[in-house]
């Protein structure tokens, strides 16, 4: 039996969802053609904009629909950055964290190195949150340079939560704007969009079911943004491009369903990862990195870390037993990296490399999860004779 325990990088598609996309798939028409074809090509992209304004409890006209997450946050941080920069020259300041995901991390390395941005990364505590008494300082500080701030809603590879409203309490007191990704968040924990008090949030389709290449940006009513890519002026002069029905279908489904079933799933997937925390304590040598009901976790993100031998030699063992994990961490050109968020968290290189995430979705089965439990002690005990080899 195959066990795939990475939904955190990709879920798996959900049957419902397919059978949206197969029935939406031979949709003729451009959603922007005013003849009956596009008319009716449109009426299928509002419903699914309606659909994902429920899901993530917003007005329809607040949600942008984009190719996914890493086009979210590019649309986000320049386009706010651009606007807010551009309308007062000495706000060039972004606030963020350096346990962002790439996605947010790179376009503002790139605004600060040729748009003339000055990037201020908030301290991380060694449990993965981001120090928010530190964030009150530099607003208190410089809030008059502040262009924007960009703090993910929860971790993808830790799933360690931010207190978002926190964040937006203390910047609404300078009315700066705050763009969270809650790529990871979305479909585990509650999200109001219209209670956040954010400016922008981004999700994406396929950690939650739908197939890869869409996703959205939520941007309110009242945050002004330049677009990234210019065009047709499709989403409000946002987000030029044509739509696709199939997609924006499937993709509001996935949305509905993921709330709907969020509750039930947050409950099963604390009762896996207990398990599997159960199992782990009987290891010598291994470490839970997020203190379950200290720091707070996404429920269906396990995230551990070890002695004695790299987490991609332990990943490869898992694979050729059939049980399919992650390090958490990227792999850029096929070559993989110490994770940016545990050195973040003050980790040293060996130690960053030394970890496992085990992420849980709507398909995963106590079987699956039995299987990891039953794999893992003889793989750990072959990665660690290999060592910290594996890089
Ligand atoms: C937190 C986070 N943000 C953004 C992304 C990028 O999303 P996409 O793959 O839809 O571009 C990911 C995907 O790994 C993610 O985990």
């Amino acid at each position: 039996m195959p066990v795939y325990l990475d939904h955190a990088a990709s879920s798996v598609l959900r049957s419902e969802v397919r059978d949206e996309f197969l029935a939406h798939l031979e949709v003729v028409g451009n959603p922007s053609s005013i003849h009956g074809y596009g008319q009716s090509a449109r009426q299928l992209v509002e419903e699914a904009r309606e659909q994902i304004a429920k899901a993530v409890d917003c007005n329809r006209s607040e949600v942008i629909l984009t190719s996914g997450g890493t086009e979210s946050d590019n649309l986000a941080v320049k386009g706010i950055f651009w606007q807010r920069n551009g309308e007062d020259a000495a706000r060039r300041v972004i606030i963020s964290a350096a346990t962002e995901h790439h996605a947010v991390i790179d376009p503002l390395e790139w605004l600060e190195k040729s748009q003339g941005a000055e990037v201020i990364w908030l301290p991380v505590s060694n449990e993965g949150l981001v120090e928010l008494d530190a964030l009150a300082r530099v607003l208190a500080e410089r809030a008059n340079e502040v262009a924007l701030i960009t703090l993910m809603w929860a971790n993808n590879e830790t799933g360690v939560i931010t207190d978002i409203h926190e964040v937006t309490a203390l910047a609404d007191k300078y009315r700066i704007p705050v763009h969270s990704d809650a790529v990871a968040a979305f479909g585990h924990l509650p999200i109001s969009f219209a209670t956040s008090g954010l400016a922008a949030m981004t999700i994406t389709g396929h950690k939650i079911g739908s197939p890869i290449g869409v996703g959205a940006l939520i941007v309110s009513r009242n945050t002004k943004l330049v677009e990234v890519a210019h065009g047709g002026g499709q989403e409000r002069g946002l987000r030029s491009g044509t739509l696709s029905p199939a997609l924006a279908k499937s993709f509001a489904l996935a949305a509905e369903l993921c709330v709907a079933e969020a509750e039930a799933m947050a409950a099963k997937h604390a009762k896996f990862a207990g398990a599997i925390l159960k199992s782990l304590s009987a290891i010598k040598d291994i470490e839970v990195t997020l203190s379950r009901g200290g720091a707070a976790g996404l429920p269906n993100i396990l995230h551990f870390s070890f002695a004695g031998c790299s987490g991609d030699s332990l990943l490869f063992l898992l694979d050729s037993a059939g049980v399919s994990v992650s390090t958490g961490s990227a792999c850029r050109a096929g070559v993989a990296e110490p994770s940016h968020v545990l050195l973040a968290m003050g980790r040293t290189e060996a130690e960053a490399s030394g970890c496992l995430r085990v992420s849980f979705g709507h398909s995963t089965t106590e079987a699956e999860v039995q299987a990891f439990i039953d794999a893992l002690p003889a793989a750990y005990a072959s990665a660690k004779k290999a060592g910290l080899s594996a890089k």
